[in-house]
């Protein structure tokens, strides 16, 4: 680092920063440092760093479903995010427990991770705030944890819910069966509030009574097999829906097979839209519109959000009786994805692919 320094005519403290991503840093100083560390090809010695630091430069991300693809494409945004400043990401599957288990109390009491990041878990705040080391940062993403003391980010789900539901009524849909997600957890109740908003609104009144009907609305795991069985169960129990809007993508995929099952034709006899925009949707058969969120960027936010807990606890500038800021709040606006699985008409004010 001093020889960095030397070569950019800076102080050591300013590569430092540069090193660190810490943003107190001019544009062109920083650009003279990450020059010279080109030229002189330097790089950080990360064990070292975690001495200095007696940190272990590893960050725990906590998810409840690997096979679900759009969590690998949340910890790809976490992973950018904390590699820039040296960090590794642990990946850890909670598939789907309702609590957490020996094995988060053996990660974040151990001292194995510097922090972590909650996404999509289903946890209450009570036996998560008993179980997190004080000084531990813990970011929380995707699923609320009402009750945590902790920085979070997630997208409007209500929004996305309301957005997809008034999509299939633009398209004429008039009875859209609901494949929600598990009851309780945040996400699906916001995406359930959205389908309900938008069904009692005045706006479809107008688009003559379309109808929330209590039958039409389906719970359950945000799998493919349940969206698969719920589809199926619906069309063997005689029930008459013309759209399909499920709480996530793997579900919607379900519902398609089931519906090619039962010679159902998409969209011409039933529009189906998911949520999520995993990668899968654009190759289904037909392609499946959708509700996209914008997961690498909720990733990197998370990660962002983590490593400027972990700054503040390690930099001397702030002692440890200074107060941590309060936790911060970030909610990003979904967007809307039409593709062929709901393309029965000309769609107004929609983006189309
Ligand atoms: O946990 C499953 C779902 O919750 C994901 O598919 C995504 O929609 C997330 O918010």
């Amino acid at each position: 680092m001093r020889d960095v320094a030397r070569e950019a005519g800076v102080s050591i403290a300013t590569v430092s920063r540069v090193v660190n991503g810490v943003d107190a840093v001019a544009e062109s100083t920083r650009r003279r440092v990450l020059e010279a560390i080109r030229r002189l090809n330097y790089s950080p010695n990360l064990v070292a760093k975690s001495l200095v630091h007696r940190g272990t430069r590893n960050v725990a991300l906590f998810v409840p479903d690997i096979m679900n693809p759009f969590f690998p494409a949340i910890a790809r945004g976490v992973a950018d995010a904390v590699a820039s400043e040296g960090y590794t990401v642990v990946l850890c599957n909670t598939d789907d427990s309702t609590e957490p288990g020996p094995h988060f109390e053996r990660l974040l009491r151990g001292n194995f991770v510097d922090g972590a990041i909650l996404c999509g878990t289903a946890w209450d705040a009570a036996p998560l705030s008993e179980l997190i080391p004080a000084d531990l940062p813990v970011v929380v993403m995707d699923r609320r944890v009402p009750g945590l003391r902790a920085d979070s980010v997630e997208i409007d789900n209500r929004l996305g819910g309301l957005m997809a539901t008034r999509h299939l009524l633009d398209v004429g849909c008039r009875r859209i069966l609901h494949l929600g997600g598990p009851v309780g957890v945040s996400t699906a109740e916001g995406r359930l509030a959205g389908y309900l908003e938008a069904l009692c609104s005045g706006a479809a009144d107008e688009r003559d009574a379309a109808e929330a009907d209590s039958d039409l609305i389906t719970r359950g795991p945000f799998r493919a097999e349940s969206g698969y069985s719920r589809t199926r169960a619906a069309l063997e129990s005689g029930l008459s829906f013309d759209g399909i809007f499920a709480a996530n993508d793997l579900l919607a995929l379900g519902a398609l097979q089931a519906l090619r099952q039962f010679g159902r034709r998409v969209p011409e006899d039933v529009a189906v839209i998911g949520f999520d925009d995993i990668y899968m949707a654009a190759l289904a058969l037909p392609p499946l519109s959708t509700v996209a969120q914008p997961t690498y960027r909720l990733g990197t936010i998370a990660g962002r959000m983590l490593m400027d807990r972990l700054d503040r606890s390690a930099s001397p500038a702030q002692p440890p009786a200074h107060p941590q800021p309060e936790p911060k709040r970030v909610v990003l606006e979904p967007s809307l994805r039409i593709r062929e699985s709901t393309r029965r008409e000309r769609v107004q004010g929609s983006e189309e692919e």
